[in-house]
């Protein structure tokens, strides 16, 4: 056996090097302040009265910060994002207000890599990392993917493409919610449209719960078939699970044995 591929099988689970990552919770800020609200005018001032007051009241105002507005719902439809191409998805992607991830993230993270790709992977959600960096899968457990897409010879961005169930980072990295998997799911529907994968494997368990549409075990689904929009779904553990329970990440590279078999056998 090669070095490299003695390395890669070490690090999927003969001999985990692995660590517990730091837990990356942050305090997150909460306080916003009211803005202010205009006294009413007096009863029967006219024009010229109402500019003086107008002009007293603002110098009598001292500056106060301004809160943040509430985000407003998305005016875009899953009809309309089904119709939307590359540009115009990330875009729309990027201005989301369609669930509260929206009020902490520092940005969306729609997903990366070839966009005529057979393989694609779905996780769960961006966290601190992908949240600064716009990218998916780019701390910790984001080696370890990159790891197991080497042990089964593939690389990120070739043949490849990741995204996540939710596109904004859930605050404390948080397990995404029903409800905000439900909202960002219109725009993961649209990138596997786009992409036409071949085989769709499902990082853990809120990226199966979206993609097959149920509640499921991974325990229970690894190995089995499922499918979205008639693209063959599979799932295996996230990465963030197996830094935490190394000693499953011998099934890990079980379930990836059986997609490559499976990509082998039917989805040239
Ligand atoms: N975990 C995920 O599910 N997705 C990421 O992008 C990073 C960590």
């Amino acid at each position: 056996m090669k070095p490299r591929r003695a390395a890669i099988l070490r690090e999927m689970g003969l001999s985990p090097l692995w660590r517990l990552r730091a837990a990356e919770a942050e305090a997150e800020a909460a306080a916003a302040a009211e803005p202010a609200s205009p006294p009413a005018p007096p009863a029967g001032e006219n024009a010229r009265e109402a500019a003086a007051r107008e002009q007293t009241t603002q110098r009598a105002i001292p500056a106060r910060p301004i809160a943040a507005p509430e985000p407003a719902p998305m005016a875009v439809s899953a009809g309309h994002i089904a119709t939307l191409d590359w540009p115009a998805l990330e875009e729309t992607i990027r201005a989301c207000r369609a669930c509260a991830l929206c009020k902490q993230r520092e940005q969306a993270v729609p997903g990366v890599g070839d966009r005529g790709a057979r393989w694609m992977f779905v996780g769960e959600g961006p966290g601190a990392e992908e949240d600064r960096r716009g990218e998916p899968f780019v701390g910790q457990a984001g080696k370890l993917l990159d790891n197991m897409l080497a042990a089964i010879g593939l690389e990120r961005g070739k043949d490849v493409y990741i995204a996540n169930a939710v596109k904004c980072r859930p605050p404390y990295n948080r397990t995404p919610e029903a409800a905000e998997i439900a909202a960002c799911l219109p725009f993961l529907d649209r990138q596997i449209a786009l992409i036409q994968p071949r085989l769709l494997i499902a990082l853990g368990r809120p990226a199966a719960q979206a993609l097959i549409g149920r509640e499921i075990s991974i325990a229970g689904a690894r190995g089995k078939r499922f499918e979205r929009g008639g693209i063959p779904v599979l799932v295996t553990y996230h990465p963030a699970y197996l830094l935490r329970n190394p000693l499953d990440k011998s099934k890990a590279w079980e379930d990836l044995c059986f997609a490559r078999a499976f990509m082998e056998k039917e989805a040239h």
